[in-house]
Order: structure tokens, then sequence, then C-alpha cells
């Protein structure tokens, strides 16, 4: 085993480029922050206590949106630059020993494995640091690699300071070193700042170290896709999209059915089960967890929900904040909008929409329909049309259906109201008196038929037309 290694994530810029009132760090890929990516990385090669984020553009809520992963925090009150930023973690860090990572915040790709080998390389071997570098076709906005006879790198030059020699080379620094804590320490305060930009670059490092005696090596990955940084809008759409075919590819490898996957949008953290049908442009969004033998419907949207197994999403549906349990179906053109309960086996068809209600076991609502703030009783039906009145202007109110009730099309229902168990409201009512067990409720004008009204009217039109044309 080696020494600890402490991570540090540079994360204080504002991100200029990004044309944007949040901080660039804040911005989501894959359905998460760039900033968390990187920490759930660092994460995975060292305990929260060793991991910090320098913070300073929008600090308060960059940190609040890191907050729960328990790494620290410094302050960098003003951006001169990520020599700059790391400078100020002096306090926190110098005293820990071992190694020391820079990561950039905008650098969210990146695979622990490739992470692995470059804290092994810094470990196993006598430099005082490594960084990471690739070859890239087009390298520009990036520091260029300089580096000796002997290959050892001895300077980074970054784009706007180059000269035409030197952003010839396309061998560019991904922005990604572990050093020998020690040396760091020592050294980085001998960073001047930029001549032209005034700010403490980083990148200036190596050739301070070489300067010392002590030599700086790069270790090349082959695909620089894995550390693009993300310095506007271009490579933020850029990334994303490899993460959602990341993501996609990691379903499918545990056993899920994406039909034509380029269309398909999964969130970072989304679970699926196996077996699970997931049909074109549907999205999958936040928490969402979804059991196996489901099938997700073309253009729906899932996002912070809990499908049990042999859910059936049909197309166009939309479902926020709602947990269906085994064999509940919903849609094509539902919406349940939050905090929905939907219980073994029951079906939500075509334009119904639910918010904060819990249907129970068997219970249907085929079409049609609006329930709010409702508890249904398992079994029940509920006809085309009924609408809870939940809402009289100032505040909600509850409806209670019982179990097996059977609500006839286009009933208004008053709330708050309660409906006892197996009880018939007739079609076309508007209830707003409870409803004892086993009743049958009418609430409307009664029908009359008013006999040979229609003949009489048509003789009567007859007689009329026969008067005007004077026959
Ligand atoms: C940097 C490197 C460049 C490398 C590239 C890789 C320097 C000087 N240049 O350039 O060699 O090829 O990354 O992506 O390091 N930050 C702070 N405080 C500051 C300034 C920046 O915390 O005062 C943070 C930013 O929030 C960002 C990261 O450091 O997450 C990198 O800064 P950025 O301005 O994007 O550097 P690049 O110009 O991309
Ligand atoms: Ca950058």
């Amino acid at each position: 085993m080696h020494k600890p290694v402490t991570i540090v994530i540079l994360a204080a810029g504002q991100g200029t480029r990004m044309k944007s009132r949040q901080a660039k760090v804040l911005h989501k890929a894959g359905g998460k922050t760039l900033l968390q990516h990187v920490i759930d990385t660092a994460l995975e090669l060292a305990p929260p206590e060793r991991i910090f984020a320098v913070v300073g553009h929008q600090a308060q809520k960059v940190r609040q949106s890191a907050e729960a992963s328990g790494i620290g925090f410094i302050e960098q009150t003003e951006q001169k630059g990520t020599g700059h930023a790391v400078m100020m973690g002096r306090d926190a860090m110098a005293h820990l020993d071992g190694y020391l990572m820079v990561l950039y915040g905008d650098s969210p790709l990146l695979k622990v494995e490739t992470l692995r080998r470059l804290i092994a390389q810094e470990t196993g071997g006598t430099a005082a640091g490594v960084l990471m570098s690739a070859v890239m076709e087009d390298p520009f906005g990036y520091g260029r690699v300089i580096r000796s006879n002997a290959g050892d790198v001895v300077d980074i030059v970054e784009q706007k300071a180059g000269t035409p020699e030197q952003l010839a080379i396309r061998e560019a620094n991904m922005g990604i070193y572990c050093f020998r804590a020690d040396l760091f320490w020592k050294h980085v305060s001998e960073i001047q700042p930029n001549s032209a930009s005034n700010e403490y670059y980083l990148t200036d490092l190596p050739a301070l170290l070489t300067r010392a005696g002590h030599r700086v090596e790069a270790m090349q990955i082959d695909d620089a896709a894995e550390a693009l940084g993300i310095n506007d809008r271009a490579q933020l759409a850029q990334v994303d999209a490899i993460f959602r075919d990341r993501k996609r590819q990691a379903v499918m490898a545990a056993g899920v059915t994406l039909i034509k996957p380029e269309t398909i949008t999964i969130d970072a953290g989304v679970e699926i089960g196996m077996d699970t049908i997931v049909e074109p442009f549907a999205q999958l969004l936040g928490t969402t967890k979804v059991g196996e033998n489901c099938r997700i419907g073309s253009c729906s949207i899932v996002q912070d929900s809990v499908l049990h197994d042999e859910v059936e999403i049909g197309a166009f549906t939309v479902v926020t904040t709602s947990v269906l349990e085994r064999g509940a179906s919903a849609g094509p053109y539902a919406r349940l909008r939050m905090q929905n309960h939907v219980e073994a086996g029951a079906h939500i068809g075509n334009f119904v929409e639910l918010k904060k209600t819990r249907m129970g076991a068997g219970a249907k609502a085929g079409h049609l329909a609006y329930l709010g703030d409702a508890e249904i009783g398992s079994k029940s039906n509920i006809g085309a049309g009924t609408i809870t009145c939940n809402y009289d202007g100032y505040k909600k109110h509850a409806t209670r259906i019982g179990e097996g009730a059977f609500v006839g099309s286009n009933s208004t229902l008053v709330a708050p109201l309660e409906i006892g168990a197996g009880s018939y409201l007739a079609a076309g009512s508007v209830i707003t008196n409870a409803v004892p067990e086993d009743a049958l409720a009418i609430g409307r004008g009664r029908q009359e038929n008013k006999p040979d009204w229609a003949k009489k009217r048509r003789r009567l039109a007859k007689t009329v037309e026969a008067l005007k044309s004077g026959d």
C-alpha cells in the first residue's frame, strides 16, 4: 500500500465561456452536476476527509449542491487562476502526508480506473509528479505538454501564450495531476502571476519542479474524450451525449432492452431491472427506479419515481415523484403529477391526471379524469369524465372512495367527500354529500320525456313554411 492520496477539485471559476448566470460546475451532464460527477469519482479513491473542493464563484450554491458528500470546502474569493486556487488550500491540506491529486471540476468524464493508473505511476516511481496527457486531433484551448529529450515534462504552455511551434504540439494537458504532497507544497508558492493574464497558472509547476532538480512525468491516455474539459455549451452537449451513451450501454449490459437506444435519455442515478423494455424517446430521470419486466412507452417521461416489476407505462405518459406497484399500468397519455401511489394491478388510462392520489389495488380510471388529493379503494371503478373538485379557491380538500365503489361517468365529486365502499354513483352526478356504503347516489336533474314533442314541432315548422310561400 502506498501513502494516502488527498484530492483537490478546482471548482471556483465562473466559466465565462459558458455565458451563464450559473456557475459552470453546477451545469448538468448526464443528469448530474459536473462537480458531483468529479466528487463521485474522487470518493472511489479517497475518503471524504481527504477530498476538498475549491469554491469561489457562487460559492454558497456550489457548496450546498455537494454538501451531502461530506467533503471539505476551500474558499477562493477571487479567481486568480488554477495555481492560486490550490494555494488557497494550504491550511487545509499541506499537513496531509502522501500525495496530492488535482482534478478540475469541469472534467466530469474521468474514469476511476484511469485515475488509479495515474496514482500508481506516481506512487510507484520516482517522479515529483505525473500529469495526464493525451495526443489530440485538435488540441485547441488546451495547454501543450513540452517534453525533454528524456521524455520528462519540463513545461506546459497555455494556448494563449504558445509560440506557433509550441502550439503545433498535439500532446495536451488534461488538467489532472498527482504530485508528491511535500514537494508540491514546497514549490507551489513559487508560481508567479502570468505576465499577460495576471493569473497564477498551476501549469507552471512542472517547470518549477524541473528547475529544482525534480522530474515530472506524463501519463498518456488513449482516448482524450475521457478528459474533455467543458468550457462552453457545445462541449457540455458533447459530454452529455457521452454520459447518456455510457448509461445506455450499462443498462443494456444489465439486461434491459432499449429500442432505438440513441433516442432514449436515462439519468446517471436511474436503476432499471432485467427484461424491462424501453421504447424510443422515453426519458427516465432523477432517482427513478424501474423493476423487472416493465415497459416504458415511447416519449414518456418518468422522474424521481419507483416502478415495481411488471409495470406498464404507455406512450406519452408523464410520471413524477410517484410509486407504481407490481403490475400497475398508466397511459398512454396519462399524467401522474406528483406523490401518487398506484397499488398493484391498478390502471390509469388515457387523459387521466392524478395528483397526491392513492389508487387502491386493482382500481381503474380508464379515461379522461382528474383525481386530486384522493384515496380510491381497491377494485373501484372511476368512470370517464370523473372530476374531483379538490380546490375551493382557498384550500385543497380530500376525497375518499371506499373499496369496490362504482363512480359513474362524468361525476363531479365536490370535496371534502366520503364515498362508501360498494356504492354506486349515477352517471353525470354532482356529489356534494357523503354517500353511505352500498347506496346508489343520484345527484342530477331527473330526465323528463315529452311524448310527440318533436313530431309536433316538425308539423308546426311545415305550416309556417307553407304560409310564407303562399301555397
Ligand atoms: C486548464 C489548464 C490547461 C488544460 C485544461 C484542461 C491551466 C492554467 N490550464 O485550462 O493546461 O489543458 O485546463 O481542461 O490550469 N478554477 C478555479 N479557480 C481559478 C481558475 C480556475 O477554481 O481561479 C477552476 C475552474 O473552475 C475549472 C478549472 O479550475 O474547473 C479549470 O479552469 P479553466 O479556466 O477551465 O482552465 P482551462 O482554460 O480549461
Ligand atoms: Ca477548462
